[in-house]
């Protein structure tokens, strides 16, 4: 034997067997709440530096199904499977539909599931223990929705340990007429739609699903599945998971782990061309709680040091871009934004994934911070955290830990407010109120 192949026969299972493949990883907007490691970076304060303050926009925690998702896709299937005569005790990967019920009902939709509010109490003691060393907040925001609103509760709850006397919710309405001045400001937006990006989906859908469709009814001859169907069947993984702590759908016997890649792509199209860098819109829309939030962290006259916001999964993305994260084109000196994303294969080396921009519970932070730092000047810092994961600016890293230092974290807010800080022109509207105060006392 070659010693070459002895390392290789030694190595190769311990590699193999040191990488799992988590469906709900994959699972865009309708993943369970979990932090990439990716940029690897730490999430604790870089060598010789506190933080000093910090604000974050939080998506709200899991619910039982979005509207849209049951009506198109989960709810046809589950009543396909009510009226079907296949024997799915004959088939290999489908014999759990012999016995298998739906988790939702019409009267649950849009509500948190109990996981979902268990996971807001635990980001309430997370952040609770990261920012020990911080004046206690006394409010926090979240838009009016019952999802929004019941996660603020449940963060308040977790946070305070259920002294909920402590920390105060204002709820922010989520109207047209407060333009900008919402945590739900694509609303208000006459150049935003929510259908922008289904084109674009649907025409990948139609390639990943070909030979699932084609392999399941291979096995299952009466049932017919379609993209739908299948779609159906991807999404009830993560919901069944987030209501029954688990779900057959996810079985990697069921879809393989490269079938799961094709239905994050899908959705990963359909928030890139809707909120995201295939819309020139996007940034537009995430710069007022951007820009609000810096002022927050500077005005030093201000007593509260930790602002958290609650919103939906169109917010953060659009704050994403904003701020030129998870940007496909970054550093290629290029910005040929389409073809980074095509819509008849993967590109699976993206930076764009919505597994990681907007899950349950997706939340972004800036962090201001102190540093006396080996190497470094002395003074304040800024930070942006992806789900407690480091993501440094593209431009600016001069400072600890990939951070950025404070005059060069303004030049570059003064620079974005120059592109993208006009909402009533980038929204075709006129005279709709064109930055966040819910901050101001
Ligand atoms: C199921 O069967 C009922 C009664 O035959 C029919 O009205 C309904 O359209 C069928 N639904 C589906 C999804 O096939
Ligand atoms: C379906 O049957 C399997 C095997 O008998 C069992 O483990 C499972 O709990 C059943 N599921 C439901 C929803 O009844
Ligand atoms: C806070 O209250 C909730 C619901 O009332 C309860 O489930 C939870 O265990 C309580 N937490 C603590 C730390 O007492
Ligand atoms: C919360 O609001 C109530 C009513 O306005 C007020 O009395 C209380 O002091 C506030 N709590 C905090 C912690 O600010
Ligand atoms: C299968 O479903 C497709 C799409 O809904 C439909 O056009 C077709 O007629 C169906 N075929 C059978 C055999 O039921
Ligand atoms: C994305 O990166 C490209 C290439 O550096 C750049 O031209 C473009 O402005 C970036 N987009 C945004 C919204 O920051
Ligand atoms: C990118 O695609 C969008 C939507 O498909 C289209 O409106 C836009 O013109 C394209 N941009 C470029 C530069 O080709
Ligand atoms: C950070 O906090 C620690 C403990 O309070 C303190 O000793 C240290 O001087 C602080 N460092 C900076 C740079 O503010
Ligand atoms: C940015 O913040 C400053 C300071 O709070 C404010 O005066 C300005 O109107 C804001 N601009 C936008 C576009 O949000």
């Amino acid at each position: 034997m070659h010693i070459q192949s002895i390392v290789v026969a030694l190595v190769a299972p311990i590699l193999a067997s040191s990488y799992r493949f988590n469906p709900l990883e994959h699972s865009s907007g309708i993943a369970p709440y979990f932090t990439p490691h990716d940029p690897p970076l730490e999430a604790s304060p870089p060598q010789g530096c506190n933080v000093t303050r910090a604000a974050y926009l939080v998506r709200h925690a899991a619910i039982y199904a979005n509207d849209f998702d049951y009506e198109t896709y989960i709810e046809p299937f589950v009543q396909k499977l009510h009226n079907t005569t296949q024997k799915w005790s004959a088939t290999k990967s489908l014999k759990f539909l012999s016995n298998w019920t739906a988790p939702i009902s019409d009267d649950e939709l849009e509500k948190l599931t109990r996981v979902g509010l268990q996971e807001a109490r635990s980001l309430g003691v997370t952040l609770n223990k990261r920012y020990a060393h911080l004046k206690k907040p006394t409010k926090l925001w979240s838009s009016t929705a019952e999802r929004t609103v019941k996660s603020a509760q449940g963060f308040i709850e977790g946070f305070t340990n259920n002294r909920t006397k402590l920390l105060n919710l204002t709820q922010v309405a989520e109207s047209k007429k407060a333009g900008a001045d919402s945590l739900t400001p694509y609303k208000a937006c006459s150049a935003y739609s929510s259908s922008y990006g289904s084109d674009q989906s649907e025409n990948f859908m139609k390639v990943y699903t070909k030979p699932i469709i084609a392999r399941l009814n291979a096995e299952a001859r009466s049932f017919n599945f379609t993209e739908d169907d299948v779609t159906g069947m991807f999404e009830l993984c993560g919901y069944e998971t987030v209501i029954r702590g688990s779900s057959p759908f996810c079985s990697l016997d069921l879809f393989t782990p490269d079938e799961w890649l094709g239905f994050e792509y899908t959705n990963d199209l359909q928030y890139f061309y809707n909120t995201g860098y295939g819309r020139d819109l996007s940034p537009s829309l995430g710069f007022p709680w951007v820009n609000a939030s810096v002022a927050a962290l500077d005005e030093e006259s201000r007593s509260q040091e930790l602002f958290v916001s609650f919103t939906h999964r169109e917010l953060p993305p659009t704050v994403i871009t904003a701020l030129g994260l998870y940007n496909n084109s970054a550093y290629t000196g290029a910005n040929n934004v389409n073809q980074t994303m095509p819509q008849n294969r993967i590109n699976y080396n993206r930076a764009w994934k919505t597994s990681q921009i907007l899950p349950f519970l997706e939340n972004i932070a800036i962090e201001k911070m102190s540093c006396q730092s080996y190497g470094y000047d002395e003074g304040s810092y800024y930070r942006l955290l992806n789900n407690a994961g480091p993501q440094p600016l593209v431009d600016c890293q001069d400072g600890p830990g990939g951070s950025c230092s404070s005059e060069q974290f303004h030049d570059f807010i003064r620079q974005r407010r120059e592109l993208f800080g006009d909402f009533n022109k980038a929204c075709g509207d006129k005279h709709l109120p064109a930055s966040l105060s819910i901050y101001q006392p």
